[in-house]
């Protein structure tokens, strides 16, 4: 068993949904073991009489959607958890609120992909370019369109980036189908990826890849095409099947991100958002074989990753320590702010990790999501790894 100066207590403040879908309770057993008492924080009852606590998981960002929307009762909660936060500075928290709302807008997003890709000048990453659309006037958005360099086909998202509604997305082929566009939403030029995305799931300082369905490739250019609008779960969740990713005769396989690469984003962003907790969607460009980021998301649901629960309690652990070796300070990527810096520790070669070098090697066969309908077989095809480097060197000698 773990041994710590003081018992330590972590609350977990989230949806029942999130909790299920988590088997939170399975995972606060598992803690028990290692001396760390989990609570279920209850947002309408006071928080100071559930606490104290050393560390708080969250996700919030519901709520945080509803308040901005008007929701008054989801105003207070959101307002309450942060006064009480904001009390307690000495609470490690996971993950700081205002990363998680600049996530939230996928305008906000696409700012700050688009900050970290231009470190790397174009040699392993491609910028879909990208526009924030709050008009529905036709030749405004045509004008818009040619002033970004934006190129048919186009997908398009709602600004917001969670809720149900967040998924529902349309593909434009032609100068047409932009009259079914509703504002405020984010247009991107379409990249043909030949129907795979790769899905990095973060967990403090290790990483998850996963390999999912995506859309299939469309004729680049303007088409006849009538517009196609999808719900993204019907094409990119581990059992996803459906007609709009059916890889084409041809179409190669494309290689994974390398290891590498993977550090880069993942401690890119940490360094600008001080998250533990998120994931980041990669397709690969058929043509150039650059790699496009094209969503982050905080808290993910980590689907297929079995390896979340041990990679989350030694990520609090360390965490934990880390506080009670020094109590005052910043603590490794809790609470730590954004530094506004980016590490720049790109390779000057990229040689991208072929997915054969995956668990269990299947990928090299093709991707069929009939063979990989359940979490377990997706996470067969993804791969499990550690930064490898001292968490407080994190990003500092990398970084400029
Ligand atoms: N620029 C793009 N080019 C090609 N496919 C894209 C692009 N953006 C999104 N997609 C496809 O749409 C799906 C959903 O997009 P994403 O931005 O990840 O939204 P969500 O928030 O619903 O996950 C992706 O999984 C991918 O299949
Ligand atoms: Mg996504």
């Amino acid at each position: 068993m773990q041994t710590w100066l003081k018992a330590k207590r972590v609350g977990f403040c989230l949806s029942d949904k999130k909790k299920k879908k988590l088997n939170l309770l399975v995972f606060a057993e598992l803690c028990r073991t290692r001396g760390i008492e989990v609570v279920q924080i209850d947002l309408t009852r006071s928080i100071e009489e559930q606490g104290p606590f050393d560390l708080i998981v969250h996700k919030l960002s519901d709520l945080m959607r509803d308040a901005t929307q008007n929701d008054t009762q989801s105003q207070q909660l959101v307002q309450k958890f942060q006064d009480y936060v904001e009390a307690h500075p000495q609470i490690i928290l996971l993950d700081p609120l205002p990363a998680m709302r600049r996530l939230s807008d996928r305008f906000q997003s696409y700012k700050l992909i688009q900050e970290l890709q231009a470190q790397d000048k174009g040699r392993w990453f491609c910028n879909p370019p990208y526009l924030e659309l709050a008009t529905a006037n036709q030749s405004e958005i045509l004008l818009q369109i040619k002033e970004q360099n934006l190129t048919f086909p186009l997908i398009c998202k709602t600004r917001v980036a969670q809720g149900s509604s967040s998924h529902d997305m349309a593909l434009i082929f032609n100068e047409d189908g932009l009259r079914d566009v509703t504002p405020p939403c984010v247009l991107q030029s379409f990249i043909n990826h030949n129907a795979i995305l790769y899905k990095i799931f973060v967990i403090g300082q290790s990483y998850f890849v996963a390999k999912r369905p995506s859309l299939r490739n469309f004729a680049v250019g303007q088409s006849d095409q009538k517009t196609i609008f999808f719900n993204s779960h019907e094409v990119s969740k581990p059992e996803s099947c459906s007609h709009l990713t059916e890889r084409g005769e041809g179409d190669r396989l494309p290689s994974g991100p390398s290891d590498r690469i993977i550090q880069f984003i993942s401690q890119g962003l940490q360094a600008a958002l001080g998250l533990s907790l998120f994931g980041v969607d990669v397709i690969v460009d058929n043509k150039t074989s650059k790699l496009a980021l094209i969503d982050i998301n905080a808290f993910p649901g980590y689907e297929g990753v079995p390896e979340f629960f041990s990679a989350l309690l030694n990520h609090m652990e360390a965490l934990l320590r880390e506080r009670e070796r020094d109590p005052q300070g910043q603590g490794l990527l809790a609470n730590r702010p954004g530094a506004g810096r980016w590490c720049r520790d790109l390779p000057e070669a990229w040689s991208p990790a072929p997915i054969s070098n995956c668990a269990n090697g299947l990928a090299s066969e093709g991707w069929e999501p009939e063979e990989a309908p359940t979490g377990k077989r997706a996470a067969e095809s993804g791969r499990f790894q550690d930064f490898s480097l001292p968490p407080a060197g994190l990003c500092q000698s990398t970084c400029e």
